[in-house]
């Protein structure tokens, strides 16, 4: 059966940015508080007129061009999102249509900000199983849609961003592509961080909206200590089954939640030096994270063809993922 690898990447973030500066103006906060609890300086926003779809769009088109491929020959296409642009169809249902992609079924994938992980995940089974030959894993988030920006304990977090990339069979002996994941999810933590109004539980009503529950809800300090301790474990779990040691990591591309959660996991995984942060930039834009980090790490010429490259993430719900690959171009 032949592996998968990940042969080529695109991201889209969106021009507007809001600085700390910015939120200084609009809630009580300040720059210095924002930048040493979580590390952030700016996050993009996107217009008024775009939604998840149209920024998945564009991640997904610069995927496909990047590597030459023309839509019609995507198989699936996975949208990892808690930002659809409606309930449905679903995102993927909106991004095939648009690209073209005529070949190709589809579906949105909810795990938040481990959602990208999941899709990854999703995407090598798919090829590793011989039955695709080019899955197309999108990870977008407007977050800006779901955040009250009166509450400045979640509104200084979260930003917008999509990123996309190409799943394919890996051919040949050269050890690249997908090695393995480690998933967990603990529905206990689900109260800890929701959107609590919209569903089928809580329907859109006047009173929902008037008591703002229709935003992101969250208790951050216990959501910060189970995802320092769970991407830690998933990360450790996944090296010690495979037989692998932090020396044989080249690099550590974590979802980007808040600096101090990376630093601390990073930390106790011994690879404070191999870890890509990129969060002063966007802050969390969820499921948009690890592709953007990707494609940072590749700038910065930090993730080559052969390196080893650990992906984690912890996320509402808890969803919890990690995954490791031999990079492959
Ligand atoms: C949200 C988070 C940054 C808060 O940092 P913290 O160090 O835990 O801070 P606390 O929540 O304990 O709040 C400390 C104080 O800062 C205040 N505060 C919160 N947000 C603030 C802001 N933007 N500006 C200034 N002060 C703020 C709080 O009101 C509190 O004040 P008090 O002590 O008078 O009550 C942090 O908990 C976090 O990042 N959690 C994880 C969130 C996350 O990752 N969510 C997505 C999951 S993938």
């Amino acid at each position: 059966m032949p592996k998968a690898k990940i042969t080529s990447l695109g991201c889209y973030v969106p021009p507007r940015v809001l600085t700390n500066q910015d939120l200084e103006k609009m809630v009580e906060t300040n720059d210095k508080w924002i930048v040493e609890r979580t590390g952030i300086r700016e996050r993009h926003i996107a217009d008024a007129n775009v939604a998840t779809s149209d920024m998945a769009i564009e991640a997904a088109r610069c995927a496909l061009a990047q590597r030459g491929v023309p839509a019609t020959e995507v198989n699936a296409i996975i949208v990892c999102t808690v930002t659809p642009d409606m309930f449905f169809p679903s995102t993927a249902c909106l991004v095939q249509n648009a690209l073209g992609a005529r070949g190709a079924w589809g579906f949105d994938l909810v795990a938040a900000c481990s959602g990208f992980v999941y899709g990854l995940t999703t995407a090598a089974h798919l090829v590793g199983g011989g039955t695709h030959k080019k899955v197309l894993v999108i990870g977008a988030d407007t977050m800006s849609r779901i955040i009250d920006y009166q509450d400045r304990a979640t509104c200084v977090l979260f930003g917008d961003a999509a990123g996309a990339m190409l799943i394919e069979p890996a051919e040949g002996e050269d050890g690249s592509g997908f090695i393995d994941f480690v998933g967990e999810v603990d529905g206990s933590g689900g109260d800890f961080l929701k959107m609590p109004a919209g569903g089928s539980r809580m329907p859109p009503s006047h009173e929902t909206v008037d008591q703002r529950l229709h935003y992101v809800h969250q208790d951050g300090s216990q959501v910060f200590k189970y995802a320092v301790r769970k991407m830690y474990e998933a990360g450790s779990e996944l090296l010690q089954r495979n037989g692998l040691t932090t020396d044989d990591v080249g690099i550590l591309i974590p979802h980007q939640a808040n600096g101090r959660i990376i630093s601390a996991a990073a930390e106790r995984l011994g690879l404070t030096q191999r870890t890509l942060i990129n969060i002063d930039k966007y802050g969390n834009t969820v499921a948009a994270t690890i592709p953007l980090a990707t494609r940072d790490a590749i700038q910065q010429g930090r993730l080559k063809r052969g390196d080893l490259v650990m992906f984690a993430a912890v996320g509402a719900g808890y969803t919890v993922g990690a995954s490791l690959w031999r990079w492959a171009y």
